[in-house]
């Protein structure tokens, strides 16, 4: 990940309970992909309750680079004109910056034949392959082929088939869903995945006119079509966003709720936080913590929906080092996704990390730091730590954090949180 010009980091003082109400913004991971499916169709797209974070930035610089016009009409609404697609060549400048660019692979291939894009950037938490895309796509009849750095595809026309995913890729379901649509004949993703946003990404296809059965479920089913209409589409919240503010309440103390969400979206981790005996109260669209800051450790082991997401789990790693007892966090997703162990490890917490496992013994409280932000998850569990610990907290690298969350700051501040955004020195 580049390091960005005019870095900038946050200023913490910790210790104090935290208490008022959070709207959740749309959720990055739902818009990513139908930002990259607007690609599907000749016209006008109209997408509400977009979060307007850096990584929806840089995918709308791509499609602009497609020659897409790309209008943000304020209100979280974001308009994409396709009707000039004149480009099939994503550069290595901007899809080397977002792991999110290889969702226009599917939907750039259904509708022009052709597409180049170099090999994905994103977290540094693994090794992100691709070989499930490729397979799907390939499968459907695209010939594709890895060129120094830029996979190629090439496809006539794309013919529908069924498909079994080794492991229930989101991204290489989405792709492969943006692909079929435009594909002749039926397909069918066995072992797909079930999150949520798949479950968005094919309300936005079937508003589009798309054909689809059983998205959310671990087998879709897609009718190809011959074209698609452009749509007006709002995105769900961010579920991840959701779950980082109820994590915090528990590590702070406090009193928070949590609007615009669908508490089935973060069922898993609401069970989880329960466990450890922390008051939840759950009603039709927000969620309310609230806490005295005592909890206790439970063990945690992250899966594919419906399982623990694994892009909560920095967060309650985070909530663990102030739990009672101890607790073992397992990450089956991704290979390096702890790297926020040894920052939290600065701020005294006591965390052993051993290949896919870490043991954290909580302590009553952690003390202020000099920290960083070493991806997007990883960043919002050093706030965590640094609005629950005692003391001065200063996070660097801040930069991974914008592409997550917005306003993060500033909805803090809203809770009564010390903290403020400045260059670093
Ligand atoms: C999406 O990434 C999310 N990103 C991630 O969120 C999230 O952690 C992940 O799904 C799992 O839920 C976006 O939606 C933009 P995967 P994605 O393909 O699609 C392996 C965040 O913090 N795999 O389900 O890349 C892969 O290595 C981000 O918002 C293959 O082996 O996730 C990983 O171990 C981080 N071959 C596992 O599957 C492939 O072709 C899960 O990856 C593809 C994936």
């Amino acid at each position: 990940m580049e390091r960005k010009f005019g870095m900038e980091k946050f200023v913490i003082r910790g210790g104090k309970p935290l208490c008022g109400v959070v709207d959740i913004s749309g959720s990055k991971n739902a818009a990513l992909p139908i930002l990259a499916a607007t690609l599907l169709t000749e016209g006008v797209v109209t997408l509400h309750n977009m979060p307007v974070l850096s990584d929806i930035l840089i995918m709308c610089e791509i499609l602009e680079s497609l020659g897409c016009r790309v209008n943000f009409l304020g209100n979280d609404c974001i308009q994409i004109d396709t009707r000039n697609l004149n480009n099939q060549t994503v550069s290595y400048s901007l899809a080397g910056r977002l792991r999110g660019s290889f969702l226009v692979m599917g939907p750039l291939l259904a509708k022009t034949g052709y597409v180049s894009i170099s090999m994905p950037g994103g977290c540094p938490i693994g090794a992100r392959p691709i070989d499930l895309h490729v397979k799907g796509l390939t499968a459907l009849g695209a010939e594709i082929v890895n060129t120094g750095g830029s996979i190629i595809a090439r496809a006539d026309t794309l013919k529908g088939t069924k498909i079994y995913l080794d492991f229930p890729s989101v991204g290489a379901t989405e792709n492969i869903m943006s692909a079929a649509v435009l594909a002749e004949g039926e397909t069918v993703i066995e072992n797909a995945a079930v999150e949520p946003e798949i479950v968005d990404l094919a309300n936005f296809l079937q508003k589009m006119g798309a054909e689809i059965g059983g998205a959310g479920t671990d087998t879709v089913t897609i009718m190809g079509k011959t074209s698609l209409m452009p749509a007006k589409f709002s995105v769900i919240s961010d579920r991840i966003e959701a779950g980082t503010y109820l994590a915090l309440a528990a590590a702070t103390g406090g009193q928070i709720t949590v609007r615009n969400i669908f508490p089935d979206y973060v069922k898993p981790l609401t069970a989880k936080m329960t466990e450890m005996g922390i008051d939840l109260t759950v009603c039709k669209d927000s969620i309310t913590v609230k806490s005295d800051g005592t909890h206790h450790a439970v063990d945690i082991k992250t899966l594919p929906f419906p399982g623990f997401p694994t892009d909560m789990q920095a967060q309650m790693t985070a909530l663990l080092t102030v739990s009672s007892g101890t607790g073992i966090v397992t990450e089956t997703i991704f290979e390096n996704r702890f790297m926020h162990a040894s920052e939290l490890c600065r701020m005294g917490a006591s965390i052993k990390v051993a290949g896919r496992s870490a043991v954290i013994e909580g302590k009553k409280a952690l003390t202020g730091a000099k920290v960083k932000a070493t991806d997007l998850r990883a960043g919002a569990a050093m706030v965590i730590a640094g609005l629950s610990a005692r003391g001065d907290t200063e996070i660097s690298d801040i930069y991974h954090i914008d592409r997550g969350y917005v306003g993060m700051e500033k909805k803090l501040q809203s809770l009564g949180a010390e903290i403020y955004r400045t260059k670093e020195n």
